[in-house]
């Protein structure tokens, strides 16, 4: 009976390949059992969501035209201190692999074990740091050895589970170490002995599939250097024997606290994406597909903001993010409707004119691909291919699928857009509280003392780094200390007040006079180190000093990233009698942590055993004060976001889970931002940044799984003051959709294309909405074939207008879940201003 158990497990997988499959590479492709294949790879980090949420987001990912699910694996959530493993909930790496298996998916396993990934400490374990003589990512014997060990358990773990595709798995590909290449230079001659070692020791675990290194241009074979880069058309592998593979490509990017909100245009990335299949790519990774959220204290940076979302194909929250989504999936679906003759035959280079050129890839007998590129990032332009004339967009590829009909254009976004809005709720008191008055909220409160409390951890003349000191356990530390005032102090007299001049390697601080907070500052997202300047309210005799010193997530890239350290330099006053007063050298008393942390204020198991005090109207603009509330959840089913916008800064949590750091705050309004991004020309961060003078981050997602039914207890830690009373659950709706086409946008998906009358496919341009689902079209708000301008929510009539186009657009769409118009005479008015390319938008209300 024993035997046929696996055998039963194959036949009841949707997985096709239960049995081993032989993944090779040569210098085309992967060859998985024999058959080369062009992929499709999205990032999903497993920890930057929920188990309950990666079933949906694998299949969005599927549905969007992805064929690879790919994560790093993220070492210090794993070994928490040396040998001690955690696969728990979200870090159930198996359950996530097995969710891809199941969507019969391929999987690439970045291992590392450094990642970067704008995750804390770039996912190595801080006790590392702390073992005697380490040294991370060099030719260094404690570091090789627990980067091996944590390897190998890995690696044993997906044997052990058959997870890799030579077992009969999904995991096709397998990465050791990440852009070692850019830092290098850092780390001497042993640099060249560590990538040497690194590649052996992966290869040495006969896994059975290939390994990559990528930003590695030196990486020993058999192992693949792969490319990073928001362009890799011109990358080239370091042997003729490997294939080319793009590792991440970053469709947006993310965002610190306190700086603007970088957008990069759907037009761009399909762009980017052509051009790699164009120049014989065969794997492209979306470094995020779902960015997510960086929960707790897992972000990095410092300065990372808790939300990873990246502004990513899938959302945060998990929703697609359209037109995002929706151009690159029929980007997608005409790299496959290519991919036979892509990978049949070598390319023929044509050079259509300047800045235009052509791959074509003909076998001769009957498969044929072109992409047509204009590489100017201004001008539109018409190429001639094969006698033909095709309009080309600036910056854009044009993808002929047999090498005569375009069937996609990067430049031309034919799929809809949506309109989501966050919807408020106030927070409801739980049903299952014993509580008369059921509308009132009931708050409990705890105040911290501004210093030590309990009893002191140490005191030491001059200051210690933050970062050795807390290792990390905690954000806080409290660095006090006490000076005496004379009565005869000028200042006092004339009622002035001296000033506090604090120097701080990072991150960020409150600094406390008498329990008083008398200001705050930080670094930023390009720069930790900070100074503090503030008029201080002192009293003559003694005067307490506290000041908190904050981590916002620790270094994670970088060459020696681990030695950046954090903490208080300088501090002096100024204005005293005797001028300015250096206490940097004085005896300072610390503490790690706050009594709230160490009393575990936020575990639900605990909560009452605490003195908590209870109010129904808690204090506003208070510092360091603990809130708990017991709610019920938010009505419906939509992903929510805890919005923050009244609070000033701190951490929260939900019936224990960590929510993450909160801190609504603002970008400079003084700095530059865009109405509307310009695809066209080469992308970086800063090329499109919107928000200026506003939070960089407002809402922060609690997972629906998260959610009892009643009695759920959020608690708040606040560290400088904010409304508590204005906090509230937002229901994160897809409200509204839109859609622009125009009559010469090309179509990819297979209903819009039909024979014309020489027996030719023929696309009919037509403008698909789909609400998502259980919600219905019950409003048109705007519908213009014609030459409408402007964008989603914003749009406007042109001179040229069908006045039946409203009405067209609700007979066939009112009350559907989803509709489809063609741009047809049958539908349009098509005889109107005659020799213009007329366009049709529409905005829809989905409710
Ligand atoms: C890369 C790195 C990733 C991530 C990305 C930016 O350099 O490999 O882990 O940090 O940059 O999001």
């Amino acid at each position: 009976m024993k035997l046929f158990l696996p055998l039963l497990f194959c036949f009841f997988t949707l997985f096709n390949s239960c049995s081993a499959a032989n993944v090779t590479y040569d210098r085309r492709s992967l060859i998985i059992d024999g058959q080369r294949k062009l992929l499709i790879s999205a990032a999903i980090h497993y920890p930057r969501s929920v188990p309950g949420m990666w079933p949906g987001l694998v299949q969005t990912a599927k549905e969007g035209g992805v064929d690879v699910i790919e994560s790093y694996v993220f070492w210090n959530g794993h070994e928490l201190s040396p040998g001690k493993y955690n696969f728990e909930g979200r870090y159930d790496l198996v359950k996530f692999v097995k969710i891809v298996q199941q969507a019969g998916m391929y999987m690439i396993l970045r291992i590392g074990p450094f990642v970067a990934a704008e995750w804390n400490f770039g996912g190595v374990p801080v006790w590392l740091h702390y073992v005697p003589g380490s040294v991370f990512r060099s030719d260094n014997e404690p570091f090789k050895y627990y980067m091996q060990k944590f390897m190998t358990f890995i690696v044993n773990l997906m044997k052990q589970e058959k997870l890799f595709a030579s077992q009969g798995g999904p995991i096709i590909i397998a990465q050791v170490e990440n852009e070692y290449g850019f830092y290098e230079q850092y780390y001497g001659e042993g640099a060249k002995r560590y990538v040497t070692w690194a590649a052996k020791m992966a290869v040495s675990q006969n896994i059975g599939v290939p390994w990559i290194m990528c930003q590695q241009d030196d990486a020993p074979d058999p192992v693949i250097n792969t490319c990073n880069s928001f362009y890799c058309d011109q990358f080239k592998p370091n042997s003729p024997n490997k294939p080319k593979i793009w590792t991440e490509n970053w469709p947006g990017w993310f965002k610190t606290f306190g700086a603007r909100d970088p957008h990069r245009p759907p037009e761009d990335i399909a762009f980017s994406v052509a051009r790699f299949f164009q120049k014989g790519g065969s794997v492209q990774n979306y470094y995020m597909y779902h960015g997510g959220t960086n929960f707790g204290r897992t972000s990095g940076g410092p300065f990372i903001t808790t939300s990873y979302d990246y502004e990513a194909p899938i959302d945060e929250y998990g929703l697609p993010r359209l037109p995002k989504w929706g151009h690159l999936k029929e980007l997608h679906r005409a790299i496959k409707l290519s991919e036979h003759a892509l990978l049949k035959s070598e390319p023929t280079n044509l050079s259509l004119g300047p800045s235009l050129e052509a791959d074509v890839y003909d076998d001769g007998s009957g498969a044929c691909a072109a992409f047509l590129a204009n590489m100017d990032d201004k001008t539109d332009k018409n190429a001639v291919f094969r006698n033909v004339s095709y309009h080309l967009p600036a910056w854009s590829v044009s993808i002929l699928p047999d090498c005569k009909n375009v069937v996609f254009n990067t430049a031309k976004i034919s799929s809809q857009a949506s309109v989501v809005e966050m919807v408020p709720e106030e927070l409801q008191p739980s049903v299952a509280l014993p509580s008369k008055d059921l509308k009132a909220l009931k708050w409990d409160i705890f105040v911290e003392n501004a210093g030590i409390w309990g009893a002191a951890d140490f005191t030491k003349n001059g200051f210690l780094d933050h970062i050795n000191t807390t290792k990390d356990t905690t954000d806080y530390l409290w660095y006090t200390t006490s000076i005496i005032v004379g009565e005869n102090e000028e200042f006092l007299k004339k009622g002035s007040h001296p000033v506090l001049l604090i120097e701080s390697k990072g991150h960020a601080l409150h600094a406390f006079v008498n329990q008083e907070l008398q200001g705050s500052a930080s670094g930023n997202g390009s720069h930790s180190p900070f100074k503090f300047e503030n008029p201080i309210s002192l009293k003559a005799g003694k005067n307490e000093i506290a000041l908190l010193s904050m981590t916002v997530g620790l270094q994670n890239a970088g060459g020696l990233y681990e030695w950046v350290g954090a903490g208080l330099t300088s501090v002096k006053i100024e204005g005293l009698n005797n001028g300015t007063i250096d206490l940097s050298m004085s005896s300072w008393t610390y503490k790690i942590g706050l009594q709230g942390e160490h009393l575990g204020l936020y575990k639900p198991e605990i909560l009452a055993s605490v003195n908590w005090v209870s109010t129904s109207e808690p204090p506003k603009n208070q510092p360091l004060t603990w809130y708990k509330v017991v709610v019920d959840p938010p009505s419906g089913d939509e992903p929510v976001g805890l919005d923050m916008i009244h609070m000033g800064k701190g951490l929260a949590w939900l019936n224990g889970e960590e929510i993450g750091r909160y801190w609504p705050i603002k970008s400079s309004k003084h700095l530059e931002c865009v109405q509307e991004c310009d695809y066209r020309g080469k992308f970086f961060p800063d090329k499109c940044l919107t928000g200026c003078g506003e939070p960089t981050q407002r809402w922060y997602h609690v997972p629906r799984s998260w959610f009892k039914p009643s009695g759920n207890i959020l608690v708040i830690f606040e560290e400088k003051g904010g409304d508590p009373t204005t906090i509230r659950f937002s229901k994160r709706k897809t409200s509204g959709l839109c859609s622009h086409i125009a009559e010469d946008y090309p179509m990819v998906d297979q209903e819009s294309i039909s024979k014309d009358g020489n027996g030719n496919d023929k696309t009919r341009p037509t403008v698909h909405l789909k609400c998502p689902k259980n919600t219905w079209i019950s409003n048109v708000k705007f519908a213009s074939y014609g030459n409408p301008t402007g964008r989603c929510g914003l749009y406007s009539m042109g001179d040229c207008h069908d006045p039946n186009s409203t009405f067209v657009v609700e007979k066939v769409c009112l009350g559907k879940n989803e509709c489809a118009i063609e741009l047809t005479e049958k539908n349009f008015d098509k005889s109107l201003c005659p020799g213009t390319t007329k366009k049709l938008a529409i905005e829809a209300v989905c409710s």
